[in-house]
């Protein structure tokens, strides 16, 4: 049995899409959900998916009590699904090879502080870049700059909006960030 804990935000979709991916996977369990957004629409998402839930504030997340429990749930992998927080020294060291994050661009473009979300594709757009994507990479203790697992390209059009491209990059993501977990689960010894 491998157990996944998944870090989020905001809206959630990554969460869902993963959670129905392993749903009928009697290998992969969801041990719960780290959320640091007391507005974010994951805590429904998790509700209703019966996962249980830990909410965080900066104090505990950056404490060495929160590894602690970490370790004591035994998880495989720590999944970032939209998750807006740096992680601590002290977490990425506990899981070294062991958490993974998806990002809504091609790394190492667009990429850093201040890139996630929408702030990504307003800048791909106003730059007219070509192509963008989304990139799946282990996490180490900079934003950002992990080993890469998986990119996935889309192109964009003349009258491509930030909008638009939102869109076009959360098919990818829900096409290929569980398939990557998975590939990251297979992979562990
Ligand atoms: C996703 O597009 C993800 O790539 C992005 O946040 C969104 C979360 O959506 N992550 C980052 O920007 C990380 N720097 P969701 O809450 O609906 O899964």
């Amino acid at each position: 049995m491998k157990r996944l804990s998944i870090f989020v935000s905001g809206n959630g979709t990554n969460l869902q899409r993963i959670a129905e991916y392993f749903a009928n996977n009697p290998e992969v369990e969801i041990a719960n959900v780290v959320c640091n957004n007391p507005k974010a629409y994951s805590i429904e998402r998790a509700k209703n998916l019966g996962i249980p839930l830990r909410m965080v504030t900066k104090q505990d997340f950056n404490s060495e009590v929160f590894v602690a429990e970490m370790q004591s749930l035994d998880i495989d992998l720590i999944v970032l699904a939209g998750f807006l927080w740096k992680l601590p020294e002290g977490l990425v060291k506990a899981f070294p090879k062991r958490i993974v994050n998806i990002h809504p661009a091609l790394l190492p473009k667009y990429g850093g502080k201040g890139f996630y979300g929408e702030h990504v594709h307003e800048a791909v757009v106003a730059a007219k870049e070509p192509f963008s994507g989304i990139t799946v990479h282990y996490v180490n203790e900079l934003y950002d700059s992990g080993e890469i697992i998986l990119q996935a390209h889309v192109a964009l059009d003349e009258k491509e909006t930030p909008d638009s491209l939102a869109a076009k990059i959360h098919s990818l993501e829900q096409a290929y960030f569980p398939v990557a977990i998975e590939y990251v689960l297979r992979s562990q010894n």
